[in-house]
């Protein structure tokens, strides 16, 4: 099972949550870090919207997870679950896993002759195929330039409208020839990896679900409990920031207010100003642990 992912910052994880009896893992994944979290007192509540990852992560844990939510965490009946729980824990660990990005099948690699399709929940949604066939340029131009950071975003989605008239995208050789002829010769394995990255997290809507599901996370956390983000991606980590950075505010009134009326108190404590990154020794160890930041806020005593 091991092989199904490795988890990343495990073990500053597991310290983060040493002190914790109710956590949700959101995005249990092959259950690598659910695992390192379930000590004896411990009840789990795990979400992961694949039910490929969470037949692999009920297989690994089994009953020691008291709840198992096959849904988007952004889902409102996740949101409403995670509520009742009433965590003191709460784990987002972004991204795809490795079996996901493995299992050619599930088409979110670059290998040559991968079916372009990239859902979390398979069967559920546009394919990447059917995006990059359906969307117009301005869109696709966005999907590059803002998810993918291309700055030659408008000259890729051009070629790609161009390109839909001969070739229907059915494959990752289609996108990563278009992105060849749009970069030049010279785009290599990290264009690849970025550029098909951008269009899973339009497949997948990751930006929006994040956006959507923080605000309600810190609301459902008892006091005193933390929250602890893994991105991999600038765009995620923005969100991540922006919501930590708001929470932790004494006034959110708009500027110019002359008398406070919102919560006048911050909801608790960013733990480390700069996100916590994995060591040089987890690199080597584990490449795809590379871009992984992790961000932790801690809520405020309610009592
Ligand atoms: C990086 S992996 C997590 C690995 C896990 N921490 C482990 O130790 O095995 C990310 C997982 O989150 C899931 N996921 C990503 N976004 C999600 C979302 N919005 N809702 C639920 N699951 C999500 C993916 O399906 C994937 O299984």
């Amino acid at each position: 099972m091991a092989s199904y992912h490795t988890p990343v910052l495990l073990d500053e994880i597991a310290q983060l949550a040493r002190c914790s009896h109710r956590i949700v893992d959101c995005t249990v994944g092959g259950g690598g870090h659910a695992e390192a979290l379930l000590r004896d007192g411990v009840e789990l509540l795990a979400i992961d919207r694949d039910p490929i990852a969470l037949a692999a992560a009920q297989q690994r844990l089994g009953a020691r997870v008291i709840q198992w939510l096959n849904l988007n965490f952004c889902d409102s009946r996740a949101l409403a679950a995670v509520a009742r729980f009433r965590p003191d824990f709460i784990l987002l660990d972004l991204g795809v896993s490795g079996h996901q990005l493995d299992e050619d099948r599930r088409g979110f690699s670059f290998r040559p002759g991968t079916a372009l399709d990239m859902r979390m929940t398979p069967g559920v949604g546009q394919t990447a195929a059917q995006l990059l066939r359906n969307l117009d340029q301005t869109q696709l131009d966005h999907i590059f330039r803002v998810f993918g950071d291309e700055r030659r975003s408008q000259r890729l989605a051009a070629t790609i409208v161009r390109r839909r008239h001969y070739c229907d995208f059915a494959i990752s050789d289609d996108l990563v020839n278009a992105i060849r002829a749009a970069l030049g010769s010279r785009a290599g394995p990290a264009d690849f990896a970025r550029l098909f990255q951008a269009v899973r997290i339009a497949v997948n809507g990751e930006l929006e679900g994040l956006e959507t599901a923080l605000p309600s996370f810190v609301d459902s956390l008892a006091g005193k409990g933390v929250i602890a983000v893994v991105s991999y991606h600038s765009g995620e980590d923005r969100i991540v920031k922006h919501w930590f950075r708001e929470w932790a505010k004494h006034c959110i009134c708009p500027p110019g207010a002359l008398v406070c009326r919102c919560r006048g108190r911050p909801l608790g404590d960013i733990e480390a100003r700069k996100p916590i990154r994995p060591s040089a020794a987890e690199i080597v160890a584990n490449p795809r642990a590379r871009s992984a930041k992790l961000r932790v806020f801690r809520k405020a005593d309610e009592s």
